[in-house]
C-alpha cells in the first residue's frame, strides 16, 4: 500500500505539468471507460451495421473524425460484446487512439507488412481490412497465450492474409533483414493510459519498469529497421506517457541511426509531443512525432506514434542472414486444391473460381486458405507458426470444413445453409443444439448457420433429429 501510494504521488509529480487536469483527478478516467468499436468494412458498412446495432436497440453514434469507429454507451458494451453481431465479426472492440498507429501506416494494397508485436490483433486485423485483404501481413508475437488470442481475433474477423510467428521480435531484423514494406511496431511498453483505469496498477509501475520497457523497445526499434526494406516506412507506438518510452526513445534512435532513417510529419491535429522533459530539449525533428494525451472532450486515451522511413539499408548482421529457411508448409498440388475446391463448390454452390483468389496450404488431410496475393511462404528465416486460416479436414466421416472458413464465407453459400430467427441465433452463439423439426436438412453434411443473412458458425444432423452445434469453445465462451 505504501508503495503504491509512493507510486501514485512520482507519477503525478513526472507528468505534473502536461497531463490534463482532470486526468489527474480522475475524471478522464471515467469516461473513457465507454467503448469505440470499429467497423469490420470487409463484412458491413458503416451506415449498415449502424442501423443494424441501432434496430437491435444497441446506443452507439458515430465519432466525429473517423466513419468506421462508434462510441458504444457503457450500459450495452457488455451485452454487445456477447451479441449474434460480435459472432458474425462484423465489427471489433478498439480505443480511438489505438486506431490510429495502422492509418497511419497506411500500407498500399500489394505490400508485405510486419506486425513485430502484434497480439492480440487490433491493429493486425484493422490492416488486413484496410487493404481488403490485399498483401501479405506476418503478425508476430512472443507471448503464446496472446497469440492465442490473436489467431482468435484474425479467425472471428476473417482475416485470410495474415500468418503468425511467435519469435523474440528482436530476432526478426536479423531473420528476416529488408522483407518487409512496412513494420509496425506497437511496442510493449509501461501502459500508463491505464493509471486511472486499473485499480492496482501504482502496484505494479515505477521509474525502473518505465527504463526496462524504454531499453526493450530500443530493440525491438533497431530490429524493425532492419526488417524493414529500404525505402520502407516503420510505425512506432505506445500507449505510455513516460517520454521515455516515446520522444527520449526516438531521440536516441536518431542520434544513432541518423544515416539509416529520417522521420516523416504525422498530419494531426491538436498534437502535443513535447518539447522538452525534466530540462532536456527535443529537436525540431521530434515534433514529427504524434503524441495524444487523454482527452474525454474527444474520447482520446494516451498515445504516442512516430513514422520512420528507411533511406538506408543498414550493414547486415552475418552474411548468410538472407537465405531462406525450408518452411514446414508447402502448398497443395494444383490439383488437390481444385479437388477440394469443386467439392466445395458443388456442395454449398458457392459458384466461386476460388483459385483465383486464394490458395490452399498443407495437406489433403488438414489444409488453411490464403489470399493467393499473401501466399508466399518464404521470408528470411523466419518459421511461420500458424500459415493462414483454417480451412478443413478430412475425417472419417468426410471432409468438415472449418469454422472460420464458415464464419468468412458462409453467407455466400446457397446450398446447404440454414437461415435461423433471433431466438435461436442467441442460443446458436451460446453453444447450444437448434431443434431441426420444423428444418429441411441434409444428414450427414455441415450446414452453415446464419442469421439476417451474415453467417454464425455450422452444426450437423445427428440420429436424433437435432442440429449439433460446432462451434469452438473459444466462440461460445464469448457470448456467455
Ligand atoms: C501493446 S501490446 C500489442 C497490441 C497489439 N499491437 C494490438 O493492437 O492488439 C505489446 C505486445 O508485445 C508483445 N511483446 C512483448 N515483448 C515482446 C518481444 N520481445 N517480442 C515480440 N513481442 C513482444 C506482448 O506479448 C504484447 O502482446
Amino acid at each position: 500500500m505504501m508503495q503504491s501510494n509512493t507510486n501514485y504521488a512520482l507519477f503525478f509529480e513526472r507528468y505534473h505539468d502536461f497531463l490534463p487536469t482532470d486526468f489527474v483527478s480522475g475524471l478522464t478516467h471515467k469516461h473513457l471507460e465507454h467503448k469505440t468499436l470499429r467497423v469490420n468494412t470487409s463484412k458491413i458498412s458503416p451506415p449498415d451495421l449502424l442501423t443494424l446495432l441501432t434496430q437491435a436497440g444497441f446506443e452507439i453514434c458515430p465519432d466525429e473524425q473517423y466513419p468506421a469507429l462508434f462510441h458504444v454507451n457503457s450500459h450495452c458494451s457488455n451485452l454487445l460484446a456477447k451479441s449474434w453481431q460480435a459472432r458474425a465479426g462484423l465489427f471489433y472492440f478498439q480505443s480511438k487512439a489505438s486506431y490510429l498507429p495502422a492509418q497511419i501506416l497506411s500500407p498500399l494494397i500489394g505490400e508485405t507488412v510486419l506486425d513485430l508485436a502484434a497480439a492480440p490483433g487490433s491493429k493486425t486485423t484493422q490492416l488486413s481490412q484496410l487493404r481488403q485483404e490485399k498483401g501479405l501481413i506476418i503478425a508476430n508475437d512472443i507471448n503464446p497465450k496472446r497469440r492465442a488470442a490473436l489467431a482468435f481475433n484474425l479467425e472471428q474477423q476473417g482475416c485470410a492474409n495474415v500468418q503468425i510467428s511467435g519469435y523474440d521480435g528482436r530476432q526478426i531484423g536479423n531473420l528476416a533483414a529488408e522483407c518487409f514494406d512496412r513494420v509496425l511496431l506497437d511496442a510493449p511498453c509501461s501502459l500508463e493510459t491505464y493509471a486511472l483505469k486499473k485499480k492496482d496498477f501504482f502496484k505494479y509501475w515505477s521509474l525502473a519498469k518505465v527504463q526496462q520497457m524504454a531499453n526493450l523497445q530500443r530493440q525491438l526499434l533497431v530490429s524493425a529497421l532492419k526488417a524493414c526494406k529500404k525505402g520502407g516506412t516503420i510505425v512506432y507506438s505506445t500507449c505510455t506517457l513516460a517520454p521515455e518510452e516515446n520522444e527520449i526513445n526516438i531521440k536516441w534512435l536518431l542520434d544513432n541511426y541518423a544515416d539509416f532513417l529520417e522521420l516523416e510529419p504525422i498530419n494531426q491535429t491538436q498534437n502535443q509531443v513535447l518539447s522538452e522533459f525534466q530540462g532536456q530539449r527535443f529537436s525540431k525533428q521530434i515534433q514529427n512525432c504524434y503524441r495524444i494525451l487523454p482527452d474525454k472532450s474527444n474520447g482520446y486515451e494516451a498515445f504516442f506514434i512516430a513514422k520512420i522511413r528507411k533511406t538506408k539499408s543498414l550493414p547486415p548482421h552475418n552474411p548468410q542472414q538472407n537465405q531462406s529457411a525450408s518452411t514446414k508448409y508447402k502448398h497443395l498440388s494444383k490439383k488437390d486444391q481444385q479437388s477440394l475446391f469443386d467439392q466445395l463448390n458443388i456442395v454449398y454452390q458457392f459458384d466461386l473460381d476460388w483459385q483465383t483468389d486464394f490458395a490452399l496450404i498443407g495437406d489433403y488431410t488438414k489444409s488453411w486458405l490464403i489470399c493467393k496475393s499473401s501466399s508466399d511462404l518464404e521470408h528470411g528465416q523466419l518459421q511461420i507458426e500458424r500459415p493462414a486460416l483454417p480451412f478443413g479436414r478430412q475425417t472419417q466421416k468426410g471432409y468438415r470444413l472449418s469454422f472460420p472458413f464458415c464464419l468468412k464465407f458462409g453467407h455466400l453459400a446457397k446450398a446447404n445453409y440454414l437461415e435461423i430467427d433471433q431466438k435461436q441465433a442467441l442460443d446458436f452463439c451460446q453453444g447450444k443444439n437448434i431443434p431441426a423439426a420444423s428444418l429441411a436438412v441434409n444428414p450427414g453434411i455441415q450446414q452453415i448457420i446464419r442469421h439476417q443473412g451474415f453467417a454464425l458458425g455450422r452444426a450437423i444432423l445427428l440420429n436424433d433429429g437435432t442440429l449439433k452445434n460446432q462451434t469452438p469453445p473459444a466462440f461460445v465462451r464469448q457470448s456467455l
